[in-house]
């Protein structure tokens, strides 16, 4: 693997959503985010609303649009609430975009350098599945809170958090025959590294209905499963996910901490629904992933998935979608040594999905 460019970190994710002010405020109330910064008509921003919320080394930017023909409100109008900016942390944004748009990359903002008191922010993007973009930050000469046009945004209560840390993974749901088109895409072009020990046979069970594999960057610190639906008994999650989607999108962004007990229980008291797993998943479960750490009773009583590979053990719990349509979820991760993606879980997750798919008539 030849490293084209280096990559520091997941920047942030920014929303494309219909109501911003309300979006912010879910995920302060219900994960524990904290406001940081925001534009708006108040701040001179004409056209458009945003609010950056933070946790640990987590950044999510919602925005929305001021009017109907402003390019968010269109994309609103097909996706509904989605993942529309997927922003990496580089040292050098410009070199980041020359080098991938030389290998084949549709550019999609050119190199810009947006300015303020607080100095240079420099970033550029490209396209990436359906409508999201990826694009490549360097604050290096910057020392505001996020961006030119934001302004600082206390919290008039401070957040107490969940103790979510960081973006785990990123996993995008394209169409079918698009998976093997992107991972090539982020192995020539981005200088990505295909995860070979992420087996396709593993998550064939009769249940299974998508195919998947994981791209990771040269420091293993971005991590991008891709799905594609596959044929199984019933209407594939990923064909449900396209269908109210409209087409290729981010399915779920998995979030670490490094208690996921205390988490989770915080998590669920503020409101966050997650994915009910039949107590049958704790029958034996020890036998299957071994000895951990943590009381399988409390895991049970929380719905906590476990999963083991070579290298140690995971815990990891869904949310529902986090809208109306049935699209976007979160993931809370916890790692102990386990640098694989809870395959062993599929055929529990796919069950809890298929029997909430079948509340909702699609399947
Ligand atoms: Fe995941």
């Amino acid at each position: 693997m030849t490293v084209f460019f280096p990559v520091l970190g997941f920047d942030h994710l920014e929303f494309y959503v219909g109501n911003a002010r309300q979006a912010a405020k879910f995920y302060e109330t219900t994960f524990g985010f904290t406001r940081t910064a925001h534009r708006g008509l108040e701040t001179g921003s004409r056209k458009v609303a945003s609010y950056v919320v933070e946790q640990g080394e987590i950044r999510l930017v919602l925005s929305t649009a001021l009017n109907s023909d402003h390019p968010i409100a269109h994309r609103v109008l097909q996706h509904g609430d989605h993942v529309a900016v997927i922003g990496l942390a580089v040292p050098d944004a410009i070199d980041a975009y020359k080098q991938v748009t030389a290998r084949g990359a549709i550019g999609v903002i050119p190199p810009t350098t947006a300015e303020d008191e607080f100095g240079l922010l420099h970033y550029a993007a490209i396209q990436l599945y359906g409508n999201v973009i990826l694009k490549f930050v360097d604050r290096s000469d910057y020392r505001g809170t996020f961006a030119p046009e934001f302004k600082p945004q206390l919290a008039i209560t401070p957040n107490r958090g969940a103790g979510l840390q960081t973006i785990d993974h990123i996993v995008g749901n394209v169409e079918l025959g698009a998976m093997e088109r992107w991972v090539k895409f982020f192995e020539e072009t981005m200088g990505f590294e295909l995860l070979v020990h992420f087996d396709d046979q593993a998550i064939s069970t009769e249940y299974s209905a998508l195919m998947s594999k994981v791209v990771q960057n040269g420091s293993g610190k971005i991590k991008l499963p891709i799905n594609e639906p596959a044929a199984g008994k019933r209407k594939s999650q990923i064909e449900e996910y396209l269908e109210y989607h409209q087409g290729p999108g981010v399915q779920h962004i998995a979030l670490s901490t490094q208690n996921i007990i205390a988490t989770v229980s915080q998590l669920r008291e503020m409101g966050v629904e997650f994915l009910r797993i039949p107590m049958t998943y704790y029958e034996n479960l020890e036998a299957r992933v071994g000895k951990i750490d943590e009381s399988i009773d409390q895991l049970a009583e929380l719905g906590i998935l476990v999963d083991r590979d070579q290298e140690g053990y995971l815990l990891q719990i869904f949310t529902q979608p986090v809208e109306d349509r049935p699209t976007l979820f979160f993931e809370i991760i916890e790692r102990h040594g386990a640098q694989s993606f809870g395959e062993g879980n599929f055929k529990s997750l796919f069950e809890a999905i298929e029997r909430e798919q079948a509340l909702r008539g699609n399947l």
